[in-house]
C-alpha cells in the first residue's frame, strides 16, 4: 500500500539533539485570536499542519486574510467585529476538534446560519458537549443526529452571559465558552475542571478582561465582553505532545540520550513527564524561560536501566490526555502491572484511543484488562517481537499511526502501518525526525 509504512528493524542506540514543530493548540489559538485583532499579527514557528491550515481557511471564509511564508504567518485582523458574515458559509474543520469547537464560540453572533463540517473522524465526535453551553448564550445550534457534525449555527444579537460548569476537563469546551464570553455583555463565569490553559494565558497576555481563581480541583474563570484585541506577535514553542513520541522512544531504548529544544512545558501539559519520571525515566529541564505566560525549556532524557509499572493518579489525566497511547507502550515494557483509570475521554478523541491502545498492546502480545474508562497493562521487560503486525482502519488517527511507529522501532517485529498521511494533521515532520534519529 502506497500510504503505509513497513518497519522491520528495531532502532539502535542514539544520542541526538532535535527540535519538533510548533504547538498545535497554541497555533490554532493564535490564528483565532489574531483574526479578531486590530491590525497585523505575526507568528514564527507556526505549526504548518492540516489542522492549522483548516483554521486559516476558516477565518478566510469569514473575510480575514493571511499570508504564510515558510513557517511564518501574518494575519490581517479586522477587529473583534471584523468577521464578514454572509449567506451560505460552510466552514470545514477537517480533523480538528480544537478548531471545530473553539470557532463555534466566536460564531455565536453570526447573523446568517453557518454550516460546520469535518472529516469522517470529526463527524463521529461529540459536538453536543459544546452546542449545549453555546445555546445558553442564545445562539441556535442544530446538530446531525442531535450530537454530531455537520451542524448549523445561527447567532443572536442579544447574547446573554451564563455560568458554565465544565466537568470533563476539556480545554476545548472551556475555551469555546471563553471565546463566546468575549462577545457577550456582562460576566460569563466558567467553573472548569483543570485542563490546558493556553486560552486563558493568551487572554491575560492580551490584557483582555479575564480573571482566574484557582482552587485545588477547579479554575473559576470570569470573562467580560471585549472591545479591542491588539495584534499578537508570537513565536510558537515546540509541542510537548509531538515530543512525547521521542521521549518514549528514548525511554524504551538502551544507552540512548535525547535533547529536545524549546519545548512548551506549561504545567497543564506535562503529565507525561510526571508519569515517565514515576516509571523510572530520567528527565531534566534545562534553559527554562518564560514566554508570554508560557514556560519553555530544553528537555533532556536518558534511557533508563529498567522501567517501573505505575498506578497512574487520575489527576494527571488531563495534562497527559493526548499522550496516553504512547505512554501505554512504556507500561508494556515496565516490570509489573500498570493501571490507568478515569480515561473515558480517551474514547472521544480522533479515534477511540482506549480501544486502539488495547488493540496495539494485544497485537504485541501484552495482556490488558480494560473497562470503558480504564486499562490494566501487564508489562513484560523482556518484550521482543518477532511477528507480523498490521495496523489499519484507525480513522486516520495521527497518534495511532505515530504510536505504532514507536512500538515498531522499540520492540521489533515486522510492522505494516497504514495511513501514513495521518501525520499531516499534527506533525508532518514526524518521519523526518525519526530518520534523523536513526542516522
Ligand atoms: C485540545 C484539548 C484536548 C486535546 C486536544 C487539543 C486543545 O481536547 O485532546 O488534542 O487544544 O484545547 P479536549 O479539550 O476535548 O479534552
Amino acid at each position: 500500500m502506497k500510504n503505509s509504512i513497513l518497519i522491520n528493524n528495531k532502532l539502535g542506540k542514539f544520542n541526538k539533539i532535535i527540535k519538533v514543530s510548533g504547538d498545535k493548540s497554541i497555533s490554532i489559538r493564535w490564528v483565532l485570536f489574531s483574526s479578531l485583532a486590530n491590525g497585523i499579527s505575526k507568528a514564527r514557528n507556526l505549526l504548518l499542519s492540516e489542522d492549522v491550515f483548516a483554521a486559516i481557511d476558516a477565518i478566510k471564509k469569514l473575510g480575514i486574510k493571511s499570508k504564510v511564508f515558510k513557517n511564518s504567518c501574518k494575519i490581517y485582523g479586522k477587529g473583534i467585529n471584523g468577521y464578514k458574515y454572509k449567506k451560505n458559509i460552510t466552514i470545514d474543520a477537517k480533523n480538528s476538534g480544537t478548531l471545530g469547537r473553539l470557532i463555534l464560540g466566536l460564531l455565536i453572533n453570526t447573523s446568517y446560519p453557518i454550516k460546520l463540517i469535518g472529516d469522517r473522524s470529526l463527524s463521529k465526535r461529540d459536538f453536543k458537549r459544546i452546542a449545549g453551553p453555546l445555546s445558553k448564550f442564545g445562539a441556535k445550534l442544530k446538530l446531525n443526529k442531535n450530537k454530531n457534525l455537520p451542524l448549523i449555527i445561527k447567532g443572536s444579537e442579544n447574547l446573554k452571559p451564563f455560568t458554565y460548569m465544565e466537568k470533563r476537563g476539556s480545554a476545548q469546551c472551556k475555551s469555546s465558552v471563553i471565546l463566546g464570553g468575549l462577545r457577550t455583555n456582562g460576566t460569563t463565569i466558567i467553573k472548569a475542571k483543570k485542563s490546558r490553559n493556553h486560552t486563558e494565558l493568551l487572554c491575560k497576555y492580551l490584557k483582555l478582561p479575564i480573571t482566574i481563581k484557582k482552587t485545588n480541583k477547579i479554575d473559576e474563570i470570569k470573562i467580560q465582553k471585549v472591545k479591542e484585541i491588539k495584534p499578537l506577535n508570537y513565536n510558537i514553542p515546540s509541542d510537548i505532545s509531538s515530543c512525547a513520541f521521542f521521549m518514549v522512544l528514548t525511554a524504551l531504548s538502551n544507552n540512548s540520550k535525547l535533547t529536545i529544544k524549546d519545548v512548551n512545558i506549561n504545567p497543564s501539559r506535562t503529565g507525561i513527564i510526571t508519569i515517565l519520571k514515576k516509571m523510572g525515566v530520567n528527565i531534566i529541564f534545562k534553559n527554562k524561560k518564560f514566554y508570554k505566560g508560557e514556560i519553555l525549556a530544553d528537555i533532556n532524557i536518558v534511557s533508563p536501566k529498567s522501567l517501573r509499572s505505575i498506578n497512574c493518579p487520575s489527576k494527571l489525566n488531563s495534562a497527559a490526555i493526548d499522550e496516553f497511547l504512547v505512554i501505554f507502550l512504556v507500561a508494556a515494557k515496565a516490570k509489573g502491572i500498570s493501571y490507568f483509570r478515569g480515561l473515558e475521554e480517551l474514547n472521544q478523541k480522533e479515534s477511540p484511543r482506549l480501544k486502539w491502545g488495547k488493540y496495539i498492546l494485544n497485537e504485541m502480545g501484552i495482556k490488558t484488562v480494560t473497562t470503558k474508562n480504564s486499562i490494566k497493562i501487564y508489562g513484560n521487560p523482556d518484550l521482543n517481537l518477532n511477528k507480523k503486525i498490521t495496523i489499519k482502519n484507525f480513522l486516520k488517527d495521527h497518534r495511532v499511526f505515530m504510536t505504532s511507529v514507536i512500538a515498531a522501532l522499540s520492540f521489533g517485529g515486522q510492522w505494516n502501518i497504514h495511513d501514513k498521511d495521518s501525520i499531516k494533521t499534527s506533525f508532518p515532520n514526524f518521519l523526518k525526525i525519526i530518520n534523523n534519529i536513526k542516522n
